[in-house]
């Protein structure tokens, strides 16, 4: 389940904000009635007192996003949003790059990246960061080469938005 928060709320609000707002919705539409204590991290895709889901959280200026999942079904999960209008020129997609990648546009390939990273890391199976490039995009599924864990993606526009979720399933 995913939700994306955002265009209603006063700037003052943070990004920080916004996604802890989006987790709530999720929360709430899976029943739960989350007080604030129900949205302190242990890290970041466990929640403190709902150890039984996996979730991840993204935001920025104006837009906060959360997925969240059963772990009974999903391993772990990523997700990234990123304002259409951000520019990501020919050098960070090359650094970022895999060469069997499937071909997306700039922001499209980035945001995928960002969310296959994340659901990559949120498996607790790294200590240390992974590089993006050796994450290889398929058109729906992906592929890290030094662990060999797999999974699907999808990416898509919401609002003023592209949101990218990332998924391995059990
Ligand atoms: C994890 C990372 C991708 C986050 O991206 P971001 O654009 O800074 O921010 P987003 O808003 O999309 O996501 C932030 C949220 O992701 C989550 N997050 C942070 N680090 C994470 C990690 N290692 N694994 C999973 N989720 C993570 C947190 O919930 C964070 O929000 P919070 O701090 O408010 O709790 C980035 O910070 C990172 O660690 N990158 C390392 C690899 C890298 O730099 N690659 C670039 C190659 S050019």
């Amino acid at each position: 389940m995913d939700a994306a928060g955002g265009a209603i709320h006063e700037k003052r609000k943070n990004g920080f904000m916004l996604s802890r707002e989006a987790l709530q919705i999720c929360l709430e539409e899976l029943g739960q009635k989350p007080s604030i204590r129900d949205l302190t991290l242990l890290n970041f895709s466990t929640l403190k007192n709902h150890p039984e889901m996996t979730i991840s959280l993204s935001h920025n200026p104006l837009y906060g996003a959360a997925l969240v999942a059963d772990r009974k079904i999903y391993r772990s999960v990523g997700i990234d949003i990123e304002l259409k209008n951000r520019n990501v020129g020919p050098a960070i997609k090359a650094k970022i790059s895999h060469p069997k990648d499937f071909p997306l546009p700039g922001l499209q390939f980035w945001c995928a990246k960002e969310a296959t990273y994340k659901a990559l890391m949120n498996t607790s199976e790294f200590s240390h960061t992974q590089n993006f490039s050796d994450i290889v995009l398929s058109e729906k599924s992906w592929f890290h080469i030094p662990s060999k864990i797999e999974g699907q993606y999808e990416v898509k526009t919401v609002e003023d938005n592209v949101l990218a979720l990332a998924w391995i399933k059990i």
